[in-house]
């Protein structure tokens, strides 16, 4: 995995990229746990153009886990490259080329302060100073770090540190060579969500990223990803949480979750009852991080961007708003890509799913 913003100082062989030059068109892909996303984009100049995008749902095809590995990580490498073959050719993805997701919750993303030492001091204790943040033995993983800006706000340097466990970046390769790609890069998924949203956007933004299993929040700041977490919560407890008190399918807990949402309406304060408890509490533990980053620095967060299927929920952003005190939107992913004027309208509408397999797709045109 390479992040861009780890370019200027990442000691050799420690990035995650694994092929140069540059191609003309790449296909992200984001295996989630509800759903694999694919976005195809061509690049014409400094321009990224949409060329094809698709979404197939998991179920029917992981089925087997293995155990191993948090996300859809934990099921057969056969499995998955099945899927992954049939949502290329599906969503008729002709490149070869591909950049892929990993899950926030298997990799560690760190900020480790520093005291006021030279750069190269620093560089040579990051993997001294790992130990203490790693919980996995750092023989196991493979490190990338930048130093984040020396600022004058504060009394350290910030170091942000990503780990990705050696097991994880196997397991893509293997799915890869199943699958036929070409594996450029793999990402954690926070990183690809910062790209497609934020961009080069200097007001310091939190991104959160409501998936089926999981949540990421990103705090940026003048462009750069200054913390990265991901939280065992996400819209799939929604789900179950309206299966099990109304007793229906989960079908019909998916689908009165769509309809019905966060809605204050009598008539459906029963489904908004059993959801509303599980969304404050995720709210709550976003919030905290978001706390903790604001009280170590004077540059706080000014504005939240919703994105993930999950965060398509009705009455989550107004609530958001109430609960952080803060403007919050949903953020547009495709707003870096050229697409065409007609499908704009649909895409809008399913644009909060593609945000890291857009963010993916547009690793190439920003990293060389
Ligand atoms: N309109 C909607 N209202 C509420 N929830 C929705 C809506 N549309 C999609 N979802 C939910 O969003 C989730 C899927 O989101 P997403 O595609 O971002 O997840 P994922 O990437 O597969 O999962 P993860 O990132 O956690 O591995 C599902 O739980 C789905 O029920
Ligand atoms: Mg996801």
């Amino acid at each position: 995995m390479d992040i861009p913003f780890l370019k200027k100082i990442i000691p050799p062989g420690l990035n995650f990229s694994f092929l140069s030059g540059k191609p003309s068109r790449v296909v992200g892909i984001d295996i989630g746990t509800y759903s694999t996303k694919v976005v195809q984009l061509r690049y014409e100049s400094e321009r990224a153009i949409l060329e094809t995008y698709g979404e197939l749902l998991n179920a029917g095809y992981l089925k087997s886990a293995t155990g191993v590995g948090s996300g859809f990580l934990r099921f057969l490498d056969k499995d998955i490259a099945t899927l992954v073959q049939d949502v290329l050719r599906e969503s008729k993805v002709t490149a070869r080329d591909a950049v892929l997701s990993v899950p926030a919750t298997s990799g560690f993303t760190v900020t480790i302060p520093f005291p006021k030492i030279s750069l190269q001091e620093i560089n040579d204790a990051v993997p001294l100073e790992a130990r203490k943040y790693v919980p996995i033995p750092l023989s196991e993983v493979t490190l990338a770090w930048t130093i984040l800006e020396n600022d004058d706000t504060r009394d350290t340097i910030e170091v942000l540190l990503v780990a990705v466990p050696k097991e994880v970046v196997e397991k893509f390769k293997r799915i890869a060579e199943l699958t036929g790609i070409r594996t450029r890069a793999i990402e954690i998924e926070t990183f690809s969500v910062v790209r497609s949203l934020i961009g080069r956007d200097p007001t310091t933004t939190a991104v959160i990223n409501m998936g089926h299993h999981s949540t990421t929040l990103a705090v940026v700041d003048r462009g750069i990803v200054r913390l990265s977490h991901g939280f065992n919560h996400g819209s799939q407890e929604l789900t179950r949480a309206i299966e099990r008190g109304l007793a229906v399918s989960e079908e019909r807990a998916e689908a009165l979750k769509r309809e019905m949402g966060l809605s204050d309406r009598i008539e459906e304060r029963e489904i908004t009852s059993v959801m509303t408890p599980l969304v404050t509490s995720l709210l709550t533990e976003v919030n905290h991080a978001m706390q903790l980053y604001n009280r170590k620095t004077s540059r706080k967060i000014q504005k939240v961007d919703f994105t993930g299927g999950g965060s398509q929920l009705k009455g989550l952003i107004d609530l958001a708003a109430t609960h952080f005190g803060t403007e919050v939107t949903r953020g547009n992913p495709f707003s870096r890509v050229v697409t065409p004027p007609f499908i704009q309208p649909m895409l809008q509408e399913i644009s909060p799913s593609f945000s890291v397999a857009i963010g993916l797709a547009l690793y190439e045109l920003t990293s060389r």
